[in-house]
């Protein structure tokens, strides 16, 4: 990513777990054209192809607890040096905390660019922990569904790409509890991070999923919802 003089646009999606950033983030990633990095799906395929980091990050993954900031961060960097990310990327679970954020900008400075903004999508912890029960991904693909809110069209199959649906394994009541804790913490410092620098912007996350993206979108405008 990012050589001298070129424009990069880092967008980066803070929320709870549940709040809507792995739903969101491939419907910015078509109107900016830029790829979605989620950490939390780069681990799953790392778990899911057995590779050294899939065997590291597992038993983190599965007690519901943040992996270790140095392999987390190792594999994010390495995300960003591909060639689909030289004009940025839309960030979704990364940064999970100070130290994660204080790395990426490090990374971005040493390629002339910074974070563009910081979008925090905000959802009562009642509605976030509905939300996660009824979750269903497209086990090839991440596609998020609920089956409550956003129904597959054919019942356990992928609208795009007809994939069977399953349950992600942190998504039992005892791992959630155990995310929420840990997460909720550690976000806050995050979004006081990007405050402090001026880009961070706050959308309502409990309205239809169409009414989300527009109001991320109204924010990712270079004055978007400053005042
Ligand atoms: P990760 O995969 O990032 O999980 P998370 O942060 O817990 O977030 P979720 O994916 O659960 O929630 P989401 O905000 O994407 O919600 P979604 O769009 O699916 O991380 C998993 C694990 O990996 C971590 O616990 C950790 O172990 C590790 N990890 C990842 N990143 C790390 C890092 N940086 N450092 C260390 N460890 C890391 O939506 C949820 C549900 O709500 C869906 O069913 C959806 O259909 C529904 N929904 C969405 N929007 C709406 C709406 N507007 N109205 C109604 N329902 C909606
Ligand atoms: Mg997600």
């Amino acid at each position: 990513m990012g050589r001298q003089g070129r424009s990069v646009t880092v967008v980066v999606l803070l929320g709870a777990p549940g709040a809507g950033k792995g739903t969101q983030a491939p419907l910015l990633s078509a109107h900016l054209g830029l790829p979605h990095v989620a950490t939390g799906d780069l681990f799953r395929a790392a778990v899911r192809d057995g590779s050294p980091v899939g065997l590291q990050a597992r038993r983190f993954m599965e007690r519901g607890q943040l992996v270790p900031d140095d392999i987390t961060i190792a594999m994010l960097l390495d995300r960003l040096g591909q060639p689909d990310a030289h004009d940025g990327v839309i960030l979704d679970g990364f940064p999970r905390n100070r130290a994660q954020a204080v790395a990426l900008d490090a990374a971005l400075s040493a390629r002339g660019t910074q974070v563009s903004r910081a979008l925090s999508i905000e959802v009562p912890l009642d509605d976030l922990v509905r939300r996660l029960s009824g979750r269903w991904v497209c086990s090839v693909s991440g596609h998020v569904y609920n089956e409550h809110s956003n129904r597959p069209k054919a019942p356990g199959v992928c609208d795009l790409d007809g994939s069977p649906l399953v349950q992600r394994e942190d998504d039992k009541a005892e791992t959630i509890r155990v995310r929420m804790d840990l997460t909720l913490a550690s976000l806050a410092e995050v979004a006081e991070y990007y405050d402090r620098t001026g880009v961070l912007r706050s959308v309502d996350g409990v309205q239809p999923i169409v009414s989300v993206t527009e109001a991320l979108i109204g924010d990712l405008a270079p004055d978007g919802g400053a005042g």
